[in-house]
C-alpha cells in the first residue's frame, strides 16, 4: 500500500486527478469506480480542470446508492454522480452506471449490476472514501470480506454522518445497495482519499490495525494495488508518518 501524505485539498486535487489522468492517457484506465461524497469532490474537479477527450470516453460505475430515494432527490447517488461526474467529465450519461435503489427486487438489480461490470471488463481503478466507522462504499463493520452488490443497512453512525446533506437525519434513508467488499477488491487499481481528522482514527485502523472485518476499510492491506492520499489532519493518528514520507520523497522513477 503507498500512503501519499500531502499539505492541503489543493495538492491533493492535483496529485490525485494527474494519477488518473496519466493512467487514463496511457490507456490503463477505460473503466472508472467512482464513489459519491465529500472525499472524491477535489479529485473530480481536478480531471475536470484536465480534461481531454480519453476521458469523455471513460466508463464509469458508481459504488453506492441510497434505498428509495427518486433518481431525481438531488442527494441520490444518481443525482450526485450526475452532477459531480458525468457532467464535470462529460461522459456519456449510458456509459454511467449506479445501481437503482427504488427498485422492488433489489436481489435482482445487485446481481444485475455484478453483471454489468463484469461485462464492462471489471472496474480499473476504483475511487474510495472512507466512513468514520472504517466502511468502504457502504460496507460497514462486519461486512463478509466476500461480499458482493447487495443491499446494507447503514449504521446510525453513518447516518448521522451523512445528515449534513439533508434537511434532517429522518431524510437519511436507513438502507442503501453497495458493491461488496469482494466487488470492491477485484478492481484492479485502489485509490482511497480521506481528510480531517474526523477520519483519523478509521484512516490508522484500516492502514496500520489488524485485518479485520470491524474495519473494512482495513481490507485494502490485501489489495496488490492501493493508494491512499491523506492530509496531515486524516495521518495525524498514524505511527508511521515520517515512513510514509520518506518513501514517497524517494519514490522510484521507473
Ligand atoms: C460514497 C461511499 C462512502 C463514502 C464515505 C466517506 O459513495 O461509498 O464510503 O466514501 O462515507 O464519505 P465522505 O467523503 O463524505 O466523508
Amino acid at each position: 500500500m503507498q500512503v501519499v501524505i500531502l499539505n492541503s485539498e489543493e495538492e491533493i486535487r492535483a496529485y490525485a486527478s494527474e494519477h488518473i489522468l496519466a493512467r487514463v492517457e496511457t490507456g490503463a484506465l477505460s473503466v472508472l469506480g467512482v464513489a459519491t461524497g465529500s472525499s472524491p469532490l477535489p479529485i473530480y474537479e481536478g480531471i475536470e480542470q484536465r480534461w481531454t477527450p480519453a476521458v469523455g470516453s471513460l466508463t464509469a460505475f458508481a459504488l453506492d446508492e441510497y434505498v428509495g430515494l427518486q433518481p431525481s432527490h438531488p442527494e441520490s447517488y444518481h443525482a450526485v454522480i450526475d452532477r459531480e461526474v458525468t457532467q464535470r467529465l462529460k461522459l456519456d450519461p449510458k456509459k454511467v452506471h449506479v445501481p437503482d435503489g427504488t427498485a422492488a427486487n433489489v436481489d435482482e438489480v445487485c446481481e444485475h449490476y455484478e453483471d454489468l461490470i463484469k461485462e464492462a471488463g471489471g472496474i480499473d481503478l476504483q475511487i474510495l472514501g472512507i466512513g468514520a466507522t472504517g466502511h468502504i462504499g457502504f460496507n460497514e463493520p462486519t461486512s463478509s470480506f466476500a461480499s458482493r452488490t447487495r443491499i446494507k443497512t447503514l449504521t446510525p453512525q453513518t447516518r448521522r454522518d451523512n445528515a449534513r446533506f439533508f434537511n434532517s437525519i429522518e431524510e437519511v434513508p436507513r438502507h442503501c445497495l453497495t458493491q461488496g467488499l469482494g466487488t470492491i477488491m477485484e478492481a484492479r487499481e485502489l485509490l482511497l482519499v480521506a481528510m480531517g481528522t474526523t477520519k483519523a482514527e478509521a484512516v490508522a485502523q484500516a492502514i496500520e490495525g489488524p485485518l479485520t472485518s470491524m474495519c473494512p476499510g482495513s481490507l485494502l492491506q490485501m489489495h496488490p494495488r492501493a493508494t491512499v492520499i491523506l492530509d496531515r489532519q486524516a495521518a495525524s493518528h498514524l505511527k508511521l508518518v515520517d515512513y510514509y514520507n520518506y518513501v514517497f520523497n524517494n519514490r522510484p522513477t521507473k
